[in-house]
């Protein structure tokens, strides 16, 4: 059990929603609906076609737009959604696509509390089952209620890919500190707006930074090892189906006609997590040797692990001195490899950067940040989709 601040106590104590995305204006549906397809069927393996018909359960739908996508591919929801803030908008959404019988049942239960008379085809639930207390038992839950054979996906925040997240979270907390609400807005729009409005992101800036940046649950509990997860999908009866990003390397390496036993293949996701993590940092390769053995591999996430772990838990109590970075800067050094330049680069501002948190004031740290180009360039590659399949 973890003693992380609940998710659902700071959605309901703001009256939050943390989805947010504006389909009030139905010609935004297309790109929204390409995004949830593309994930779904190109990078998860679940066919589209496949949905129609099925019986899916959504835990923690929020406002409904990701369910929504579902319910116009066919599929009959059943959606779990504690928030009252929220709840609401979901019968909204769906009356105004026109596909409001789609849904069997909208309850307002917790996952630990929902206990259904069936199981489901398709279990969905993104976005907080890392953040949760007792997050084994809701994996066995969610377990519970998938179909043999049935697919179940869920979210998880990656540490390594984390950095990027932790170093804007430092810089803002360090910036933002003693301010009100609206002061501490402004201070993140100075900082963020700018890329915030080049990458393809789905919700509006406040509400991303409310969700990340401001919120006191994004911070070190949520950096469950990817090894915990699986063992607890597995207690479940759940093999791994597919990820993004695709954790099983030996999949494009290996011939279709060898076939590796059930158990060998969780090895494969196990090991190939490790190999691909270091990429995360960047969202491209770390070092410029792209065969670094298992152990290099398993030191670069035990390091950003402890980095990005210590750097989130300071950034609750943002006074100098700031983490050192030294045991992930120095890696290259320590595992004998060499940064690929962009790594390089990033890993010089990183050590800028640190070192002007614990001396500047709030604008010397916003002009640092803002110099820092190639740290300015990493979004994303923290939150990985992982689909689980419970065995037949
Ligand atoms: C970050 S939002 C994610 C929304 C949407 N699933 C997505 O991925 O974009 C997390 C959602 O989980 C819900 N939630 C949090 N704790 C929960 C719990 N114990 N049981 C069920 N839902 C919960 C919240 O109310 C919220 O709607």
């Amino acid at each position: 059990m973890s003693d992380a601040p609940s998710l659902l106590s700071y959605y309901r104590g703001a009256a939050f929603n943390p989805l947010g995305i504006d389909l009030s204006d139905p010609a935004r549906l297309p790109a929204h609906r390409a995004k949830r397809e593309h994930l779904y069927q190109t990078l998860l393996g679940l066919p589209l076609a496949w949905l129609r018909g099925r019986e899916v359960l959504e835990v923690g739908p929020a406002s409904g737009e990701n369910s929504l996508i579902l319910a116009l591919l066919g599929a009959n929801l059943t959606l779990v959604e504690p928030n009252e803030h929220t709840r609401p908008h979901i019968v909204e959404l769906f009356e105004h696509f026109g596909v409001r019988e789609r849904i069997r049942e909208l309850s307002a239960s917790t996952i630990d509390a929902f206990r259904p008379d069936r199981t489901f085809d398709l279990v969905v639930a993104e976005g907080f089952v890392d953040s949760l207390a007792d997050r084994e038992l809701a994996i066995a839950r969610l377990c519970e209620m998938t179909s043999p054979g049935g697919l179940l996906s869920v979210t998880r925040h990656e540490a390594v890919g984390m950095l990027a997240e932790f170093v804007k979270k430092a810089v803002y907390a360090r910036a933002s500190a003693s301010l009100p609400e609206e002061g501490r807005l402004a201070v993140a729009k100075s900082l963020f707006a700018e890329d915030y409005a080049r990458i393809p992101a789905s919700r509006a800036f406040a509400t991303w930074w409310k969700d990340n940046l401001d919120s006191p649950v994004v911070n070190e509990w949520l950096l469950w090892p990817f090894e915990e997860m699986h063992a607890a999908f597995r207690s479940g009866g759940c093999r791994y189906h597919a990820s993004h990003p695709n954790y099983v390397e030996r999949d494009t390496l290996r011939w279709y006609k060898d076939v590796p036993t059930g158990e060998e293949r969780e090895r494969d996701v196990l090991d190939g997590h490790l190999r691909r993590a270091s990429s995360w940092v960047l969202a491209g390769p770390l070092f410029e040797q792209g065969d670094a053995k298992i152990e290099a591999c398993r030191e670069v996430v035990s390091s950003f692990r402890a980095f990005v772990g210590a750097l989130a838990r300071w950034t609750r109590q943002p006074v100098a001195p700031v983490p050192s970075p030294e045991t992930v800067t120095g890696l290259d050094r320590r595992l004998g490899l060499r940064f690929a330049p962009r790594a390089a680069s990033l890993m010089r501002e990183l050590t800028a950067l640190l070192a002007t948190l614990n001396s500047g004031g709030r604008e010397a740290i916003v002009g640092q940040y803002l110099a820092s180009s190639t740290l300015r360039s990493v979004w994303g590659s923290h939150y990985h989709y992982v689909c689980f399949r419970r065995e037949a």
